[in-house]
C-alpha cells in the first residue's frame, strides 16, 4: 500500500488525475474501472481538462464502472450512467461502445450481473480501478457482511449508504434502495488501484479499513492485501492516522 497525503482536496484530484492520464499515456487502449459519488468529480474536471489541452485521447480507452443503482433508467439524473457522461464521458473523445455501466434497467439480478462478469472478463479485467470509499467501509456497492462477494451481484443498500445518498435525490423515499456492484474479485484483480478519499467524516473509515484487520465487515480493508493499491487522501480524511 502506497499512501500519497495531500494538503487539499484540489491536490487530491490532481493527483489522482495524473496517474489515470500516466495509465492512459503507457496503455492508449487500457480498461479504466471507475466511480461515482461525491469524490471523483475533481478527478474528472483535472482529466477533461488534460483532454481539452491535448494532453490525453480517450478513443481506445474501455471504461467498466463499479455500480449502478438497480430499477433506474439511464436518463434518470440519478443513475450512475447519467453521472459519468455528465461528469467525464460528454467532455472526451471516449467511444460509447467502450463505456460500460451495469444495466440499472434489467431487473433480472442474476442475468446482469452475469453478462457484467462476462464483459469484465471480455476485457481481460482492469488495468486502473478507481475508487472511493463509503462510511461503513463499502467499495463499490460491496456493503458490509459475513463474507466478501467475488462476483458482480445485486446488494441491498445500508441504512447508512441510503443517508449518505440522499443528497443527490429530492427525498431519502427516492434513493433505490438496491444497486447492481462489481464484486470483489473484480477489483481485487485490477493490476492497479486508486483510492481516494477526503474530508473528516471518513478519517475514521480509513483508519479502521487501512491500519486495521482485513475483515468483510470493512470491505475496503481487503485492500490491504492488493499488491499495487494507492491511497489518496488528504489531511482531513487522514487526520486519525499517526504520522
Ligand atoms: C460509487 C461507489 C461508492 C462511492 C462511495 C463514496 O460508484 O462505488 O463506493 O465511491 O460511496 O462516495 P462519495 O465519493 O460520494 O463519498
Amino acid at each position: 500500500m502506497r499512501i500519497i497525503k495531500t494538503k487539499n482536496y484540489e491536490e487530491l484530484s490532481r493527483k489522482a488525475a495524473d496517474l489515470i492520464s500516466a495509465q492512459i499515456l503507457m496503455k492508449p487502449n487500457c480498461v479504466l474501472g471507475l466511480a461515482t459519488g461525491g469524490t471523483p468529480v475533481g478527478t474528472y474536471r483535472c482529466l477533461i481538462e488534460k483532454y481539452k489541452r491535448g494532453d490525453l485521447d480517450f478513443s481506445a480507452v474501455t471504461s467498466i464502472n463499479l455500480d449502478e443503482y438497480r430499477g433506474i433508467e439511464r436518463e434518470n439524473p440519478q443513475s450512475y450512467w447519467y453521472f459519468m457522461h455528465e461528469n467525464l464521458f460528454n467532455h472526451v473523445n471516449i467511444s460509447p461502445e467502450r463505456v460500460n455501466v451495469p444495466d440499472g434497467r434489467n431487473l433480472n439480478a442474476q442475468e446482469e450481473c452475469a453478462r457484467y462478469d462476462r464483459v469484465i472478463e471480455n476485457h481481460g479485467g482492469i488495468d486502473l480501478q478507481l475508487l472511493g470509499i463509503g462510511l461503513d467501509g463499502h467499495i463499490g456497492f460491496n456493503e458490509p457482511g459475513p463474507a466478501f462477494v467475488l462476483e458482480t451481484h445485486c446488494v441491498d443498500l445500508e441504512e447508512s449508504t441510503i443517508e449518505a445518498n440522499k443528497r443527490f435525490f429530492e427525498s431519502r423515499d427516492q434513493v433505490p434502495r438496491q444497486a447492481y456492484t462489481m464484486g470483489i474479485r473484480a477489483i481485487m484483480q485490477a493490476k492497479k488501484v486508486v483510492m481516494i478519499v477526503n474530508g473528516k467524516n471518513k478519517a475514521e473509515i480509513v483508519k479502521k479499513s487501512f491500519f486495521g484487520p482485513v475483515l468483510p465487515e470493512v470491505p475496503a480493508s481487503i485492500l490491504q492485501l492488493h499488491p499495487d493499491f494507492i491511497l489518496i487522501g488528504d489531511e482531513e480524511a487522514f487526520s486519525e492516522i499517526e504520522d
